[in-house]
């Protein structure tokens, strides 16, 4: 048994009690390499932000569990190094699907586990949600549980079809499970295509797809329910198409990717909305660096050439969603 106090880690709690008070959201990154984990701290101890490590189950199964503990430990010495005195990180498992896989995790170090019921029958869901929170919080770790389901691929769970969470059940799911906060679908999606064009409309001046608005009267009538319950949106990625311009420039092909627009997180982030996932973001940033050099340099072949701009231009993007976006700098 490792526990993340340990390691230097925090849970959830106070962070997210203190987001909502502040009307800021905490940013969620998700990691799988050192260069991101590098510039996930470094923008974090830079803007002095608050920031969750996030970990999907198939990024265990490509960096290795122990290998990931490690780094996440190494993470926090990082961050002191640069300066910053007390560092508030959470590593956190996105996306578990099994209690089997959460529990190893409690067991591991990790301060905060999601459990994703969110394709099963209700009370499966909270049935599952409930044994994770019940063992987790023994070890005072934070559970997050998902209620309502996004369009889009969930790690290995792939629907077509997106639910809405329907407000008139949050109270007893949130109640029954004993979760600490509450993944909700109110029109996000993973991935880059987050949107099919015939949902989108045009702009003519650019071309480019306009997205449908969130569904923020969902989330409103949510948080009518569950006054300053911490709530959680995943898929909010929002596609920078500076990056899929780049990508397609130097040889990619991500015709019509889309995300949600930056002034609805900015929006989400002054509510009851206190964890914001992003993901695919970084992956974008990451290839349109790489690709880029491996375009104007074919004859480089040293990772460190083309892995070092890829983590500068996702620690610019890091601090971009901290400062602009989330609100999340200097809360820490
Ligand atoms: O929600 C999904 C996250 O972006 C993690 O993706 O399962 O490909 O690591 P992954
Ligand atoms: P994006 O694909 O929009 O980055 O979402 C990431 C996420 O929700 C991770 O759980
Ligand atoms: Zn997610």
């Amino acid at each position: 048994m490792v526990s993340y106090k340990e390691l230097g880690l925090v849970n959830t709690r106070d962070m997210f009690a203190k987001a909502i008070r502040g009307g800021y959201a905490i940013p969620a990154f998700n990691f799988n390499n050192m260069e991101q984990l590098q510039a996930i701290i470094k923008a974090a101890a830079d803007t002095k932000s608050p920031v969750i490590l996030q970990v999907s189950k198939g990024a265990r199964n490509y960096a290795n569990p122990t290998l990931l503990r490690y780094m996440a430990q190494g993470a926090v010495e990082y961050a002191k190094e640069l300066g910053w005195e007390h560092p508030q990180i959470v590593l956190h498992l996105d996306h578990g699907d099994s209690f089997e896989l959460c529990k190893d995790c409690v067991d591991l170090g990790f301060s905060s586990v999601m459990i994703d019921g969110s394709a099963l029958p209700y009370e499966e869901n909270i049935a599952l949600s409930k044994k994770v929170a019940d063992y987790a919080h023994l070890y005072d770790v934070t559970v997050e549980a998902e209620l309502g389901v996004l369009a889009g691929v969930e790690d290995e769970v792939q629907a077509e079809e997106s639910h809405y969470t329907r407000p008139e059940e949050v109270i007893d799911f949130s109640r029954r499970t004993g979760c600490d906060s509450l993944a909700i679908s109110i029109g996000t999606s993973h991935g880059a295509y987050k949107f099919k064009p015939e949902q989108c409309t045009r702009d003519p001046r650019t071309g480019r797809l306009v997205p449908p608005p969130l569904a923020f009267d969902v989330l409103d009538a949510i948080m009518e329910q569950l006054p300053g319950f911490p709530i959680v949106l995943h898929g909010s990625s929002s596609v920078p198409q500076e990056y899929v311009d780049m990508i397609n420039q130097f040889g990619g092909k991500l015709p019509d990717a889309v995300g949600i627009p930056e002034d609805q997180l900015r929006k989400a982030s002054k509510s009851a909305v206190c964890k914001i996932n992003i993901d695919s973001d970084s992956r974008l940033a990451f290839t349109a660096a790489v690709r880029k050099v491996f375009a104007e340099k074919p004859g480089e072949f040293d990772p460190r050439k083309y892995c070092g701009p890829a983590r500068d231009l996702m620690t610019e993007l890091y601090k971009h969603k901290i400062i602009n976006v989330l609100g999340s700098d200097n809360k820490a």
